[in-house]
């Protein structure tokens, strides 16, 4: 296992916001996208295999992005008295596991604690709330399509402020949705949630206390509604991601920790399979480390800047044997040879793929940049 690695990846990530280092910023990038494309599979196959273990039927959740439901009088009870066994405390926002995705921007911490305000969970809520998960484990497998697991959770309680963060979309990635359970019911009275169904419908959600609301965080917008009587909104909130087998175990790494960056995390067979285990999670974690030396960002990018990156008006046709977009006609990949150890075979590369004719006046117009370089290093080295 790389514990270096994984205490030098930790670190970074917990800096101070005035002492953050540009890695930061590839790191976070890096991840996500490594991240996207893991849970993407890892989805498909999580819903291949209940597809395959199960019959076809009609989901709602699927249809709409969203359902609710409400519990029955004891279990409404039982959900009060997790929720007030849960004591108020301050949002910290690096209290975040590096193994799960968190929020990094300083603007949206802020956010988050003007608008709600945070509790931490109680051992009765760890104890308790498996209760009432237990026997909504068939219904939400059903509606997911997909064996589920908890992947985080979080107790709030939404203040009636009068700026909320208005309507987005959490582009988390797929098999990642938000269960939330509502100890006093929600409505425009006593604060709600605002969701623009999959059909373009925007609701209100309206529930009794004791209820819980399914939604589609990703895929669904959605905004905090705050109440029209100063009143707070409480909210436990658990999500829930794909798996191959359901668990209503709680997971809990933090209240800024969201969902494990690989979705292999945790998983039940750890006993039998640990050196497999951690042979992955090693690779996964020199592999992030490699694209960090490959793609560094210029910027910080946020989880809703990468949904995508395909861009439609960025690839045009592949003409006579050449792309004229952006993305496949650049020719930085070639000179990257230039710099690598086999001198040799990274101009033979250039002059087969090129020409010499081309070799030679990019040769010429890079060499004096190149030697500058040289020499800067040197000199920093001899500081050092
Ligand atoms: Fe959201």
């Amino acid at each position: 296992m790389s514990h270096k690695l994984k205490k030098d990846i930790h670190e970074i990530e917990h800096l101070k916001y005035s002492l953050r280092k540009p890695i930061h910023a590839s790191l976070f990038e890096n991840k996500a996208m490594l991240s996207k494309f893991a849970w993407d599979i890892h989805t498909y196959n999580a819903k291949k295999f209940y597809r395959d273990n199960n019959p076809d039927h009609e989901s709602s959740f699927e249809k709409y992005g969203y359902i609710t439901g409400v519990l029955n009088e004891e279990e409404s009870k039982l959900l009060k008295k997790i929720y007030s066994s849960c004591k108020k405390t301050t949002l910290d926002p690096f209290d975040f596991d590096s193994d799960y995705s968190y929020e990094p921007r300083e603007s949206y911490h802020k956010d988050m604690a003007r608008i709600n305000n945070y509790y931490e969970p109680s051992k009765f809520f760890f104890d308790n709330i498996p209760i009432l998960l237990d026997p909504l484990k068939g219904k939400l497998e059903k509606e997911n399509k997909f064996y589920w697991k908890v992947a985080s959770c979080r107790v709030f309680a939404v203040k009636p402020v009068r700026k909320t963060q208005g309507f987005h979309k959490d582009d988390q990635p797929s098999g990642i949705n938000k269960l939330f359970f509502y100890p006093n019911g929600v409505n425009k009275i006593i604060g709600s949630t605002t969701i623009i169904d999959k059909l373009n419908n925007e609701v209100v959600v309206d529930l009794k206390p004791g209820s819980w609301l399914l939604f589609n965080n990703s895929q669904c917008a959605h905004q905090a509604y705050t109440s029209e009587n100063s009143l707070l909104r409480p909210t436990i909130e658990i999500d829930i991601m794909s798996d191959f087998i359901s668990d209503t175990t709680l997971n809990y790494t933090g209240i800024n920790s969201w969902h494990p960056w690989f979705p292999i995390l945790d998983n039940k067979l750890k006993n039998k399979s640990q050196e497999s285990y951690n042979e992955v999670y090693d690779r996964n974690l020199k592999r992030l480390a490699g694209l960090c030396i490959l793609n560094k960002s210029g910027e910080y990018k946020f989880p809703c800047e990468l949904s995508d990156y395909y861009d439609e008006s960025s690839v045009s046709d592949f003409i006579n044997g050449k792309y004229s977009s952006t993305i496949f006609s650049s020719n930085d990949i070639v000179f990257r040879h230039v710099e690598s150890d086999n001198m040799e075979n990274s101009i033979k590369y250039i002059v087969n793929k090129k020409g010499l004719l081309y070799f030679l006046f990019h040769f010429i117009k890079l060499m004096p940049l190149l030697i500058v370089k040289k020499i800067i290093n040197k000199i920093i080295k001899n500081i050092k």
